[in-house]
């Protein structure tokens, strides 16, 4: 069956109605929630939200209090997962102004995952000018120093019907959340767990978008890594169960004795921005980067022959997180003796250097929203 949605590039004019919210959070009880946010956890008060029928294409776009949405039992998101998500964050620069690093990249991402998914593909300007909305808006949110406004674009089915095809209805909406660090330690070492029971993607699977489904397919190999004291898990390839693939929430690079650095290749993982954004900063300083294939089994060895230097995981929500012992069923060992390494810190440096705007933007990566 052919999916085919009309209506969908004469929105890209589409202009948001700005409400702002009655009865916003108090500026002392705001302040109080920004201190130490944590990651996922605060919300801001408002959010962006458009929506898709078959009728009337994308419309009625609003900028308005974040609230519940009512939720029909039927809705088809609610039955068959039928989502998708984005994250990317505003930062705020020494100046109060704010940028938002890559924004149309998302976009770019998000529209992809819709097709993948068979859901109607939101136009890239409609996208990037709710978030700026959102961020505009919701300013007084964006923690200081080395916090950011976390963003979580998403779009679900909203048709209510209970048969299997893709919806003819969508909610997108944007919400806002201030953060700190992903994971509790900071920049910290992490430790992970090799997932030898269940993999995350396969060859023409979803494993390249973001949809919700991936993440719910990992929780159980998340859960096995908490249990064995890891904060994170890293997946294996579907087919041989031996190359490195990504981390539940995150892209994996190595860092090797001669200076150059790999990550795996494209395909089944989803293509990380972060990633992307240090292939391009690592090739600017002349370092070698090969996107390829890399197994466990020649991990281990690289780690006990000193052959390897550092590994390191990296995303929106981790920026850029050293691996200092990695756990498996057939045994554990440590990458850098367990310590944090300078790649992966220089590294992290310099992009958060970009994101805050304190240094030079050569790929012209950050959008100033403010
Ligand atoms: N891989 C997975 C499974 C993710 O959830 C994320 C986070 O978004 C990443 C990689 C990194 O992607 P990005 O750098 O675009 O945040
Ligand atoms: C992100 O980094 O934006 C993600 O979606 C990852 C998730 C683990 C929070």
């Amino acid at each position: 069956m052919g999916v085919s949605f009309d209506k969908i590039d004469g929105a890209t004019w589409l202009k948001f109605d700005i409400q702002p919210a009655t009865n916003p959070t108090p500026e002392k009880e705001r302040a109080a929630r920004l201190v130490d946010p944590g990651f996922g956890r605060v919300f801001t008060d408002h959010m962006a939200v458009v929506r898709y029928d078959q009728a009337k294409g994308w419309h009625g776009a609003r900028v308005e209090s974040r609230a519940n949405f009512p939720l029909d039992p039927a809705l088809a998101v609610l039955h068959y997962a039928q989502e998708i998500f984005e994250g990317l964050k505003a930062y705020k620069r020494d100046d109060s102004g704010v940028n938002l690093f890559r924004p149309d990249a998302n976009a770019r991402r998000f529209r992809s995952s819709a097709e993948r998914m068979a859901m109607a593909p939101l136009p890239e300007p409609v996208f990037i000018e709710a978030v700026e909305q959102l961020v505009r808006i919701d300013r007084a949110w964006i923690p200081g120093g080395e916090g950011s406004l976390y963003l979580r674009p998403f779009m679900i089915a909203s048709e209510v019907f209970l048969g299997v095809k893709p919806s003819a209805e969508y909610i997108f909406a944007v919400i806002a959340s201030p953060v700190g660090s992903y994971f509790k330690g900071g920049p910290a070492p992490v430790s992970i767990w090799v997932s030898e029971n269940y993999t995350r993607a396969a060859i023409g699977g979803t494993g390249a978008v973001k949809c919700g489904g991936n993440y719910a397919a990992s929780l159980r190999a998340q859960a096995e890594a908490i249990d064995h004291g890891c904060d994170q898990v890293v997946f294996l390839d579907a087919v041989e169960r031996r190359y490195i693939e990504e981390l539940g929430g995150m892209n994996v690079f190595f860092v090797f004795d001669d200076g150059s650095l790999s990550t795996p290749p494209l395909g089944t993982i989803l293509p990380g921005i972060t990633r992307d954004s240090i292939i391009a900063l690592a090739k600017d300083s002349g370092t070698r980067v090969r996107e390829e294939a890399y197994t466990i089994e020649q991990w281990r060895t690289d780690a006990a022959s000193g052959r390897l230097k550092e590994a390191f995981a990296c995303g929106t929500a981790a920026v850029i997180s050293p691996i200092g012992k990695v756990c498996s069923a057939s045994g554990d060992f440590l990458i850098s003796g367990g310590a944090a390494g300078p790649v992966a810190m220089g590294m992290r440096k310099k992009l958060v250097d970009i994101q805050y705007g304190r240094a030079a933007d050569p790929h012209n990566w950050i959008k100033k929203v403010l």
